[in-house]
């Protein structure tokens, strides 16, 4: 077998419609592998009662499909979550929000019962830090953020041109050494203006399915 990236994504979000049950409201991420489910999830939307996203975009696109989408402050604990992420560990600690969807991503895995990620196997590392960690912040903090993370040890880049669909920048940190991210993720969050750092080990994912070469790991 010679799968493709975008083919281990696709195996990885197939796998992912196991853990969907008749009648849930599930939470449905942002990104190319959250795509591909998407586009699963609609040929078993008679199942759904509906989904709540991470993004615009993913909203438009289960719409697009007939799923209905409602609002987060419409339903209460969801039983499931399913998206991608830019890295994972083989303890199910990630980085996400290289599409900008963080916030909206950590308030939903909060929300959710199990958190089902989903990614090719290039995503899979041993350490944390390869792929910048996005910090989405208040625009008035975000100097005084970046000082901060220089002197962790990474380098600032704020993402050019864009805000997230809450209206915020976003700063990429390259070069942090993530050796625990837990207390990383701890110490981000408590500097004044930080929203959301786009670092998931606080709420960990669930279950990780890593599309592969000769299929579906879960982890
Ligand atoms: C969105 O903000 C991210 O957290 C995505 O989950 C991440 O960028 C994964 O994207 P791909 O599935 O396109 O790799």
């Amino acid at each position: 077998m010679n799968m493709s990236k975008s083919d281990q994504k696709r195996v990885a979000a197939e796998a992912a419609l196991e853990y969907v049950k008749a009648g849930d409201v599930i939470g449905v991420g942002t990104g190319s592998t959250a795509d591909f489910f998407i586009e699963y999830l609609a040929s078993i939307k008679g199942k759904l009662d509906g989904a709540v996203a991470s993004s615009d975009a993913s909203a438009a696109k289960l719409q697009h499909f007939g799923i209905p989408v409602l609002d987060m402050n419409q339903v209460g604990t969801l039983p499931l979550y399913v998206d991608g992420a830019d890295e994972a560990t083989r303890n199910r600690h990630l980085i996400k929000g290289g599409g900008g969807a963080l916030t909206r991503e950590k308030i939903i895995a909060e929300a959710s019962e199990v958190f089902v990620c989903i990614a090719d196997q290039t995503k899979l590392v041993d350490r944390l830090g390869t792929f910048p960690l996005p910090i989405e912040v208040v625009e008035i903090a975000r100097s005084m953020i970046a000082r901060k993370l220089v002197r962790m040890g990474g380098q600032p880049v704020l993402r050019d041109g864009y805000l997230t669909d809450n209206g915020h920048p976003i700063l990429d940190i390259r070069n942090l050494d993530i050796m625990n991210p837990v207390e990383l993720e701890r110490q981000i969050n408590q500097i004044p203006g930080v929203i959301t750092v786009g670092l998931f080990a606080l709420r960990s994912a669930d279950i990780l399915l890593i599309g592969t070469e000769s299929g579906v790991n879960t982890i």
